[in-house]
């Protein structure tokens, strides 16, 4: 069946508006049923819109971040209001500059959905929009940063979080 009706109108979602279509703009016969060889047959492959259902419902999920996973942020400004030009010349500190900013504020080790009462490092994150491009800089609320190395800062957190094969922490490894 194509995306018309027996009786020559084009079929619309619930909205009655929009046609739901697939991803290339192809109105679609029905979002509720599959393409079936008679009323109870069989669901036959080339049902390309049910197809595409489930290869976008296999990918859909964006893999969280390892560290700092879990976070929230703001949008604000930064306003110079003392003269530092004899220290810099990056425009963003010129004196009155006032520039975009984003902040995002996050604990380390626990995942997406985890609670803010774990014992957990903070970190920030804070984006300066400037008119000489993005300028991000990181912080941590630890006094020292624990690792020099990198090469050690996987292992570390691995050890920290939960384990790929059971879901849960484990104190040995940490
Ligand atoms: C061994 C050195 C380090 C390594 C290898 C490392 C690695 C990483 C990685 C892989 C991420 C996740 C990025 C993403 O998925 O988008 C991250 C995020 C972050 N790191 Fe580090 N990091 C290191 C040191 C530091 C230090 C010294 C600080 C602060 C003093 C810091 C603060 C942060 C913050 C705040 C974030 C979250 C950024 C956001 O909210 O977008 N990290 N780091």
């Amino acid at each position: 069946m194509g995306p018309f009706s027996p009786q020559g109108s084009l079929l619309i979602s619930s909205d009655q508006r929009k046609p739901t279509t697939t991803d290339a703009g192809i109105p679609v016969a029905s979002q509720k049923h599959s393409l079936t060889v008679g009323p109870d047959g069989p669901i036959v492959l080339h049902d390309h819109y049910l197809i595409e259902q489930m290869a976008n419902f296999n990918r859909e999920r964006i893999a969280e971040r390892q560290p700092h996973a879990k976070g929230s942020g703001a949008f604000g400004h930064f306003e110079v209001t003392q003269d530092l030009s004899q220290y810099t010349k990056a425009a963003v500190f010129q004196p009155g500059t006032k520039t975009d900013t984003l902040i995002r504020f996050s604990t380390v080790a626990g995942e997406r959905g985890s609670p803010d009462t774990w014992r957990d490092p903070r970190g920030f994150a804070l984006k300066f929009y400037t008119s000489q491009g993005n300028y991000d800089m990181v912080g941590n609320n630890t006094p020292v940063f624990f690792i020099r190395d990198p090469l050690k800062f996987q292992h570390f957190i691995r050890s920290q979080k939960r384990r790929a094969d059971n879901g849960l922490r484990d104190h040995d490894m940490q």
